[in-house]
């Protein structure tokens, strides 16, 4: 399976933090925003991974990553996304990389506490289709937000007034090599989007959508109250391994 991250947009929520860079080159703690996500696919086993990204920067990212050494990898791939035609714009411009592999897609602000290597190997045996992870939350209303039957999902609203469940759609999502297909039915939502709603209920009609429930904290980075979240979360969870380490070495 390969790794897409998605680090296009214009961040136009985080500004003026974006005036002159691009959201997922701002700190989350100790690091760049996009350094969580390329790193949740490389615990996860991923190796080959492109990061599309936009704007006036897209450049920095290069600099800042280069080959992905940092990550332990030979190589990262970069693709351009023109405008911010929203997620399922950006990822069709994967379709090159992908080769009719299946993949494994990271939105460039979720910041994870827990890995994805378990519903990644899950998704290897999945004969076909798509899985996506939940989690519940206290403010559903700001996700998409699955509606869920039994062990089963049948539906997703993207941003609803009334969300049906407290489960938000993580931005965490494997797709079979159909999604190319499915990308090209869409047509632009009312915020002129190509909405990764449409796809993953594109794969709910079909039958083929299954999900997990993601372990640890999940945040997104988007706007201040999240950028700040984020970066409790990390700063947090780095305290805590850097106590176990010193109770380890003092015994
Ligand atoms: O964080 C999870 C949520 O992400 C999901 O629950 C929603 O269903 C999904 O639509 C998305 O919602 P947001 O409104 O928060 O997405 P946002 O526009 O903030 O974009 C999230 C990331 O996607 C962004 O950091 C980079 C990438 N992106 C976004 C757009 C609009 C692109 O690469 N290109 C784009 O054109």
């Amino acid at each position: 399976m390969k790794g897409v991250v998605l680090a296009g947009g214009i961040g136009s929520r985080l500004y003026p933090l974006t005036k002159i860079t691009n959201k997922h080159l701002l700190p989350i703690f100790d690091k760049p925003m996009i350094y969580y996500p390329i790193q949740t696919l490389v615990d996860a086993g991923i190796r080959e991974i492109l990061v599309v990204t936009g704007g006036k920067n897209a450049g920095d990212f290069l600099r800042l990553l280069a080959n992905g050494k940092e990550f332990g990898l030979n190589q990262i791939n970069y693709a351009y996304q023109e405008g911010e035609g929203g997620i399922a714009e950006a990822l069709n411009l994967a379709e090159h990389f992908a080769e009719g592999e299946r993949l494994c897609v990271i939105l460039g602000d979720n910041i994870i506490g827990g890995g994805i290597r378990e519903a990644v190997d899950d998704f290897r045996k999945q004969p076909a289709g798509a899985k996506i992870l939940l989690k519940e939350v206290p403010d559903a209303k700001r996700f998409g937000v699955a509606e869920v039957k039994g062990d089963r999902i049948v539906g997703i609203e993207e941003k609803p007034e009334r969300p049906r469940s407290n489960y938000a759609v993580t931005g965490i999502y494997m797709y079979d090599q159909t999604v190319f297909d499915k990308i090209r039915t869409l047509v632009p939502s009312a915020r002129g989007e190509l909405e990764i709603t449409d796809v993953n209920n594109a794969y709910i009609r079909e039958g083929v959508m299954s999900f997990a429930f993601l372990d640890g904290w999940w945040s997104d980075a988007g706007t201040f109250e999240s950028l700040l979240r984020a970066a409790n979360f990390v700063a947090g969870s780095r305290r805590r391994s850097q106590a176990t380490a010193e109770v380890a070495a003092s015994t």
